[in-house]
């Protein structure tokens, strides 16, 4: 944790060109959720005391026992015993994206982020902003870019500074809810939009490209061996983002980490990991 944790906090974020990538290979998804809670727990101890730091909140199933270690009551979120808790209400919560449900829907990214984190650690509704997927994707778009256009604090682009992004990944390439061959995948100016999983015919909002890659650090958590090809695909073949979206994201100033457990790191190449 200790490696994370100073990558995190001496890696600056580049003034201008291709952030920096790096894969890091952990053991389990055990050892995945604590090393996502650390990278947290190293951004929030890296930023100065009185800042607000923003973090993008992951859906889907791999983030759960992260959220799950970062709410145990005995750590800093990396699983350190007796660490002092994390100031959350110096965190301002957002989500990468929500499936058109409503908030207390099984399938909701927000339910299952306030069940394993919010909710056992008391973090204080004002600073938690879900997607409304109850609106339906256009009026839940619109409902997005008014809650990112009350953050205040902006990148020399314009853009929301989001300091932390936690992503996942599906067995298809897609991240957040860019799937591949939809329009969301290739939006440019927006911040939000309207995703479509056409294999669950599920509407979606979800962070454009471009709102991802102005964050100054995503983390993928990715585990699996389900996960090991198209893996081996997004980081070591290029190709167009459209067939594999996951490759869309290179943040424009920061850095991206790509945790990954030895079974959806099988088939990567020696050189591949490290960075
Ligand atoms: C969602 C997520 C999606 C998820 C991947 C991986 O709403 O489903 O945002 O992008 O991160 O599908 O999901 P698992 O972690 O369940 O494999």
């Amino acid at each position: 944790m200790n490696q994370i944790r100073e990558e995190v906090c001496t890696r600056a974020p580049r003034q201008s060109g291709e952030g920096h990538r790096a894969v890091r290979v952990v053991a389990d998804s055990a050892e995945l959720a604590l090393a996502g809670a650390a990278v947290l727990a190293a951004t929030i101890h890296a930023a100065a005391p009185s800042d607000e730091i923003v973090v993008g909140l992951a859906g889907g199933s791999t983030p759960r026992a992260m959220y799950e270690v970062l709410a145990s009551p005995a750590s800093d979120g990396a699983g350190v015993p007796s660490a002092p808790p994390l100031p959350w209400p110096r965190i301002r919560i957002l989500f990468g994206d929500e499936r058109c449900v409503g908030p207390d829907h099984l399938d909701s990214n927000y339910r299952m982020a306030r069940e394993a984190l919010l909710d056992p650690l008391g973090v204080p509704p004002d600073r938690v902003h879900r997607m409304k997927g109850e609106l339906g994707p256009a009026d839940g778009v619109r409902d997005y870019d008014h809650v990112l256009a009350g953050l205040c604090r902006r990148d020399l682009d314009g853009l929301p500074v989001i300091d932390l992004l936690y992503l996942g990944m599906g067995d298809d390439g897609h991240t957040a809810s860019l799937f591949p061959g939809t329009p969301a995948v290739r939006e440019t100016v927006r911040l939000v939009t309207a995703g479509y999983n056409a294999r669950l015919d599920s509407h979606r909002i979800t962070m454009t490209p471009r709102l991802i890659n102005g964050a100054r650090l995503v983390v993928f958590l990715v585990a699996g061996a389900s996960k090991a090809d198209v893996l081996r695909r997004v980081l070591e073949e290029p190709g167009p983002a459209d067939d594999l979206p996951s490759r869309v994201v290179r943040p424009t100033h920061g850095s991206v980490l790509w945790l990954v457990d030895r079974a959806a790191a099988s088939r990567l190449a020696p050189s591949t990991i490290g960075g």
